[in-house]
C-alpha cells in the first residue's frame, strides 16, 4: 500500500490510462514523445480545473476580462517579446548514443545514459516553427505560440477602448501552447504540447508590489480551496541570475510532485517591458491615459501563468490514495467535487427489469444536471471500488426497497457514510452536497441508512 501522503508515478499513470484519463498520443503508432491525449475522464477533469479557473478569475470578479487569442500571431511579436533572441536551452549531445540533454541539466561532462563524451553546448530555440501559404520561404515563417500571453499584451489596446477598464484590472486566457522541450518526462508535467491558464493583470507601476504580493496570494489559496494539501505548496522566489529577461521578479509556486518539488504556476512582476516592447515594435503607441493624474503611463504587469496539465498532474497526485476497506484495498482519487470528472453514479442492486427501469429514469433525471454514470455490471462492492478510483464523490444505490418506499441511498465517497433519501429529493440533495454541505444535514423524508444490501461496503 502506497504511503499516506505518497504517490508513485507509475501507479498513478497506470490508472489513468487503464481508466481513460490519459493515453500517449497516436499510441497506436507507438505515441509522439511528450504528446499525451485526455480521455472520457480526463477531458471532464481538464474542463472542470479550466471552469474553476475561469469562475474564480474572470467571472467572480469585475476587474478582469476574458480573451480567445489566435495561436498563430504576427511573427513581429515573438521578435519583439525576446523570444526569437532569448528562447533558447543550451543543448549537448552524446558523441556515441546520440542522446540530446539539457546542458544545464547534466552533472559532470559525461552522458548520463552511456557515459559517452559530450558534443560542447549550442543554443537551441524552443519555438515550434510552421509557414502560413504554400511556399515555405521566410516571409511566411509564424510560430506556434510558447505561450498565451503575448496574444493578451498585443490586445490591450482593444480590451481598453472596447471594456473602458481602468487600471487596475486583467485580461485572462486559456489555451494551448507549444515548445520544442529537450528534456521531457514525467507524464504530462513537461509535455511539447500543452495549455496555460495565464492572467496579465496591469496596474500603475507603484503599485506593482503590493499586487504581486495579492497575486501569489490568491494562486495559493485557489489550489488549497480545490483540495491541494497545503504542505505540498511552497513559494520559491528566483534567483538573479535565474529571472526571465522581462521580469523584475518572480515567485514559483512549487508542488511537490512524486519525482520532487517543481514548477507548477509562475507568478511574475513583468514590468514595463511587454508594453513598451510591442510600442516599440509595433510603431504603436501603448499608453494609459490616467485620468486622476492627466498623464500617460506605461502600466506594469503581474502575471500569474499556470499550466492546466500540471495542475492535472497536481490535483490527481494530491487526491491519490489507498486504505483497506473490509479487508481489501482499496484506491480512491479524492478530488474536490467541483473537479470530480463525474459527480454521481447510479447503480441498481441487480439487473431484475423493474430495478433496472426505476434506476434508468433515476438516472436519466440527474444526467439532465451532473455528470452521471450508470453502472449495472458486477457486485455492488465492485462498482464502489470503481467509482472510488475515478473520484466519484457519490454513488446511489437503487434497490428493492426502492420500488416501495420510493427512496434511494446515497453513499458518499471519502466517509463511506451512507443517506436513505425520497428520489424527489435527490437531485436537490446532491446539489447540496456537491457544493459542500454536510451529507448528515438530512432532505425531507431522509435517514441515516444502515440497514439492507446497499449499506454493505
Ligand atoms: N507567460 C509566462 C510563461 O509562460 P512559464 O513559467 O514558461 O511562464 C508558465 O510557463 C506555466 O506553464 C508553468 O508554470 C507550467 O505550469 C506551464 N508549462 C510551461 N512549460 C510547460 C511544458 N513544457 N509542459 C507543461 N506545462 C508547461
Amino acid at each position: 500500500m502506497a504511503e499516506p501522503g505518497k504517490v508513485d508515478m507509475a501507479k498513478l499513470v497506470s490508472l489513468c490510462q487503464r481508466r481513460g484519463f490519459i493515453f500517449p498520443s497516436s499510441e497506436i503508432y507507438g505515441g509522439l514523445s511528450s504528446c499525451w491525449d485526455y480521455g472520457p475522464l480526463g477531458v471532464e477533469l481538464k474542463q472542470n480545473i479550466k471552469r474553476a479557473w475561469w469562475q474564480a478569475v474572470v467571472q467572480e470578479r469585475d476587474d478582469i476580462v476574458g480573451l480567445d487569442a489566435s495561436i498563430l500571431m504576427h511573427p513581429r511579436t515573438w521578435e519583439a517579446s525576446g523570444h526569437v533572441e532569448g528562447f533558447k536551452d543550451p543543448l549537448v549531445e552524446c558523441k556515441s548514443c546520440h542522446l540530446r540533454w539539457r546542458s544545464d541539466e547534466v552533472k559532470g561532462d559525461k552522458c548520463p545514459s552511456c557515459g559517452g563524451e559530450l558534443t560542447e553546448p549550442h543554443l537551441f530555440n524552443l519555438m515550434f516553427k510552421t509557414f502560413i501559404g504554400p511556399i515555405e520561404e521566410e516571409a511566411s515563417v509564424v510560430y506556434l505560440r510558447p505561450e498565451t500571453a503575448q496574444g493578451m499584451f498585443v490586445n490591450f489596446e482593444n480590451v481598453v477602448n472596447t471594456t473602458r477598464k481602468r487600471l487596475p484590472f486583467g485580461i485572462a486566457q486559456v489555451g494551448k501552447a507549444f515548445r520544442n522541450e529537450i528534456t521531457t518526462g514525467n507524464f504530462i508535467f513537461r509535455c511539447r504540447e500543452f495549455e496555460q491558464m495565464e492572467i496579465e493583470f496591469f496596474v500603475k507601476p507603484d503599485s506593482a508590489k503590493q499586487w504581486f504580493d495579492y497575486w501569489l496570494e490568491e494562486r495559493l489559496g485557489w489550489y488549497t480551496k480545490l483540495g491541494i494539501k497545503k504542505e505540498n505548496l511552497r513559494l520559491r522566489q528566483h534567483s538573479k541570475e535565474e529571472l526571465a529577461h522581462y521580469a523584475k521578479d518572480c515567485y514559483d509556486i512549487d508542488y511537490l510532485f512524486p519525482m520532487g518539488w517543481a514548477e507548477l504556476e509562475g507568478v511574475a512582476n513583468r514590468g514595463d517591458f511587454d508594453l513598451v516592447q510591442h510600442s516599440s515594435f509595433s510603431g504603436k503607441s501603448l499608453v494609459y491615459y490616467d485620468e486622476e493624474t492627466k498623464e500617460h503611463i506605461t502600466p506594469y504587469i503581474i502575471e500569474p501563468s499556470a499550466g492546466v496539465d500540471r495542475s492535472c498532474l497536481a490535483f490527481l497526485c494530491d487526491a491519490y490514495s489507498e486504505d483497506v476497506v473490509e479487508g481489501e484495498l482499496r484506491v480512491v482519487l479524492h478530488l474536490h467535487p467541483d473537479l470530480a470528472p463525474i459527480k454521481v453514479a447510479v447503480l441498481p442492486l441487480s439487473r431484475r427489469e423493474n430495478l433496472v427501469s426505476l434506476a434508468k429514469e433515476v438516472c436519466a433525471d440527474l444526467r439532465r444536471h451532473f455528470m452521471t454514470q450508470y453502472d449495472d455490471a458486477q457486485s455492488i462492492g465492485r462498482r464502489y471500488r470503481r467509482q472510488d478510483e475515478i473520484g466519484t464523490p457519490f454513488c446511489v444505490t437503487v434497490d428493492f426497497q426502492s420500488l416501495e418506499d420510493k427512496q434511494v441511498t446515497i453513499r458518499e465517497r471519502d466517509s463511506l457514510k451512507q443517506i436513505r433519501v425520497p428520489i424527489a429529493e435527490l437531485k436537490k440533495t446532491l446539489q447540496a452536497k456537491l457544493g459542500g454541505e454536510d451529507l448528515f444535514v438530512l432532505p425531507p423524508g431522509g435517514k441515516i441508512w444502515k440497514e439492507g444490501e446497499a449499506s454493505k461496503q
